[in-house]
């Protein structure tokens, strides 16, 4: 036995959960990930416990969270899709908030999403919404965490501008692209929710980096650090939808959705809020702007290949 506390990470071999996994093992905290892809590679061995995310089995659920001090959850899904969808990730995520009050957790950090409560006509945000109201009501103390973008290390959508910007001619903003986000660091979005998971009181933050863009500036600025010139024109968004859906075969995923598009255009991923880290994404971008945008990243291609590693999708 050990009397290192037990922090439990959902999808730590996933993207955020990763980097939340990463920096507890590094502060001596034990860790337990529940998960649906137990054989992708691990690269933290045996010093990360493995068991499933049962939501089928409420009453294993429950028992694989008991003696945890905190549950971390990234746990949700983008879209509906043949193989997921919003309402069974609300039904999902609220046995696990349950199991996790029978079980005697003591705080539950909860990722959610910028504004997740002001656009109910979004499937997104609405099971968002939805989630946060569960988690208040669930009876565990609780930190809700709101990012509205996340960079670095495996991200999909900066990269994958990048790989656009690599792969065409030429980039269509949806609309103008004069609305604004502030992407933030997926280290930074870690160290975030482990300092609200030791924060007393309910608690919630807007999750967003040190620097903040209009959509159109952003690809321009990407395609700057990966010196290539390309004309970036606004097209109106019915019509970058149906471009991103041509290009859904070629890639085999689902490039972006309408409510994404719509969610980016109403300004959803920006926020006021003070920065919550401070590394740079035009800092990051030219580190690896060797790598960046060379393979295309894939949501679908993470949830049907279980056993292989996000960066390799
Ligand atoms: N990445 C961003 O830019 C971004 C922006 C805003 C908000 N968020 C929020 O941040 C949280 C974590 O996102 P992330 O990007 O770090 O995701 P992720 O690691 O790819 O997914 C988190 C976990 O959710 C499970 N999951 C994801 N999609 C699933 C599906 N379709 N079916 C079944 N299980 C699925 C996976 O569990 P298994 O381990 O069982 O496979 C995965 O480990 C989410 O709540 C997301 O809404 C992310």
């Amino acid at each position: 036995m050990t009397d290192r506390p037990l922090h439990i990470v959902t999808g730590a071999l996933g993207y955020t959960g990763r980097s939340v996994t990463e920096q507890l093992l590094a502060r001596a905290v034990r860790v337990r990930t529940l998960t649906n892809s137990p054989n992708r590679p691990n690269p933290f061995g045996d010093k990360l416990e493995i068991l499933p995310l049962a939501f089928g089995d409420p009453d294993a659920l429950a028992r694989s969270l008991e003696g945890a001090e905190v549950l971390y959850n990234t746990y949700w899904v983008r879209f509906n899709h043949a193989l997921f969808t919003f309402d069974r990730a609300v039904a999902s995520t609220k046995i696990l908030f349950d199991a996790a009050a029978r079980a005697g957790v003591g705080r539950i950090v909860h990722v959610s999403i910028l504004h997740a409560r002001s656009a109910d006509d979004l499937g997104y945000y609405k099971g968002k919404h939805e989630l946060e109201v569960a988690l208040e009501t669930c009876g565990v103390g609780h930190a809700i965490v709101r990012p509205g973008v996340l960079f670095g290390r495996g991200d999909i959508l900066v990269n994958n501008i990048a790989w656009v910007l690599r792969h065409l001619p030429l980039f269509g903003t949806f609309g103008d692209g004069g609305y604004r986000l502030r992407p933030l660091h997926v280290d930074d979005m870690a160290a975030l929710m482990i300092d609200h998971a030791h924060r007393t009181g309910n608690t919630h933050a807007d999750a967003v980096g040190p620097e903040g863009f209009e959509y159109r500036e952003l690809v321009r600025t990407i395609a700057g650090i990966l010196g290539v010139r390309r004309a970036v024109v606004p097209v109106p968004a019915g019509l970058g939808y149906w471009v991103g859906k041509l290009v859904n075969p070629i890639v085999k995923d689902v490039v972006i959705t309408r409510e994404e598009i719509e969610g980016l255009m109403r300004g959803l991923l920006d926020s006021d809020a003070p920065g919550a880290g401070n590394t740079k994404l035009t800092d990051w971008a030219a580190e690896h702007r060797e790598q960046l945008g060379r393979r295309y990243a894939s949501e679908v291609g993470r949830r049907v290949k279980r056993d292989e590693g996000y960066d390799a999708i």
